[in-house]
């Protein structure tokens, strides 16, 4: 039976910071960004776009046109997140509630940085495995923050992709075999009392392209590389130049001709990245979209490759095949106009918003809403519980 991503879609903040203002203001050479990292935008939430309200409304678009006996069949609703919101309530129940999803059905929230949401695509897939007719809901969905004048501060985001897994899907039917890999280091971290993270940034990418190189061997002795094969490789994109990195790595091991294709996909698989900045957990699948999207010379059975590394780390490559009709799932123009209509912030506007906060002693915040237009806001906290619209 063939099981994997049925329905996909992003949903990014209405604000964005361009990096050239970003590279002026902290006396930056703007191509060290541009070219450097890789990057040329980055989405920044106000106080009402946590990961709840990005989450449910990428998932909104992922449901539309669902009849409520579709809906029904979802038995797992689960949000990947670093960016969680409570260190008990899972995230995911406050987006079921949003979604009006049925009763019957497991909902939970997971975590392993940035690699997160796989974990969440491989249990969803092993759940519809094991569910006649069931589908699962995954959200991906983070706010990358490192902090005004950082090192990573280049390298922050805000957004989320929401997929629906099921049996005999339209987009991306996922092989069972693939290759993973555990190691425990402190590359990247957060820790509970932080509203920022931790990186040692050149280790970071050091353990990625390890991690990357050992999956890449052993999915080779397996052979489940054969590049010929393989139309595209995608990779978590922190930064864009670190999935060039992972993809550079290859250029001596493979045939001229593959890295070349590989590196023309590449191009597309980091548009929409290059715009909104790291998403953590959601990065890969951004990726995806962008390679769906703005690829015209995919075809319904090529075969693409997916590495991703979460730090801490869990690295996993696995693969998928396009199926027939995928272009009809997709959302190129929406999801452009998203892009296109966001509003540019001063670097003023930019700082002020990032240190804009929540109110921690239990008293009453509403929140001033951050996109009217978009379907769920955070609106108010209150007894240190959370109200969204
Ligand atoms: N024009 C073009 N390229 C330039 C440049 C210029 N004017 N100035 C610098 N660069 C290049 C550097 O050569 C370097 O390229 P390389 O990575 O290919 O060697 C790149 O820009 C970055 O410059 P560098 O000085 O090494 O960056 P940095 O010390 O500011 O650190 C990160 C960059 C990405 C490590 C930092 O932003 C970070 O820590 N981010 C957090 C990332 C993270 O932790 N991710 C974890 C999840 S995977």
């Amino acid at each position: 039976m063939k099981v994997g991503i049925d329905r996909i879609a992003f949903s990014t903040p209405n604000r964005y910071l361009d990096l050239v203002d970003l590279a002026h203001a902290r006396g930056v050479d703007p191509n060290k960004y541009l070219i450097g990292i890789g990057q040329s935008k980055m989405a920044v939430p106000t106080l009402s776009q946590d990961i709840v309200a990005m989450g449910a409304n990428a998932a909104q678009e992922v449901l539309k046109g669902l009849s409520d006996d579709e809906k029904s069949l979802i038995g797992l609703l689960i949000v990947a997140t670093e960016s969680g919101v409570d260190q008990s309530k899972a995230s995911a129940l406050f987006v079921h509630e949003l979604l009006n999803l049925t009763a019957s059905m497991r909902t939970i929230e997971i975590k392993e940085a940035c690699y997160a949401g796989t974990a969440g695509l491989q249990l969803a897939a092993d759940f519809v495995r094991a569910h006649a007719g069931a589908k699962a809901l995954v959200i991906a969905a983070d706010i990358a923050r490192y902090g005004l004048g950082s090192g990573g501060e280049v390298t922050q985001g805000a957004g989320a992709v929401a997929m629906m897994v099921s049996a005999n899907p339209h987009i991306l039917s996922l092989e069972e075999h693939s290759v993973v890999l555990s190691r425990s280091t402190d590359d990247f971290w957060r820790p509970n009392y932080s509203t920022e993270a931790c990186a040692k940034g050149k280790y970071s990418e050091q353990v990625y392209l390890e991690m990357f190189a050992q999956v890449w061997r052993e999915a080779k002795s397996l052979g489940l590389t054969s590049v010929g094969d393989l139309q595209a490789l995608l990779f978590h994109i922190p930064f864009s130049k670190m999935g060039r990195k992972g993809l550079r790595s290859l250029e001596s091991m493979i045939p001229p001709a593959d890295y070349e294709r590989l590196t023309a996909r590449f191009e597309k698989a980091i548009v929409y990245g290059r715009e909104v900045g790291n998403l953590y957990t959601a990065s890969l699948y951004l990726s995806l979209i962008s390679l769906l999207e703005q690829d015209d010379s995919l075809r319904a059975n090529d075969r693409i490759g997916l590495f991703s590394y979460g730090s801490g780390s869990v690295a996993e490559l696995f693969f998928g095949t396009l199926q027939s009709g995928y272009n009809d799932r997709l959302n190129r123009a929406g999801h452009e106009a998203m892009l296109a209509a966001r509003q540019r912030l001063s670097m003023s506007e930019y700082e002020s918003i990032f240190s804009d906060s929540l109110v921690v002693d239990g008293s009453r915040q509403d929140i001033e809403d951050g996109d009217p237009a978009a379907p769920h806001a955070l609106s108010r906290i209150e007894g240190h519980e959370r109200f969204y619209r």
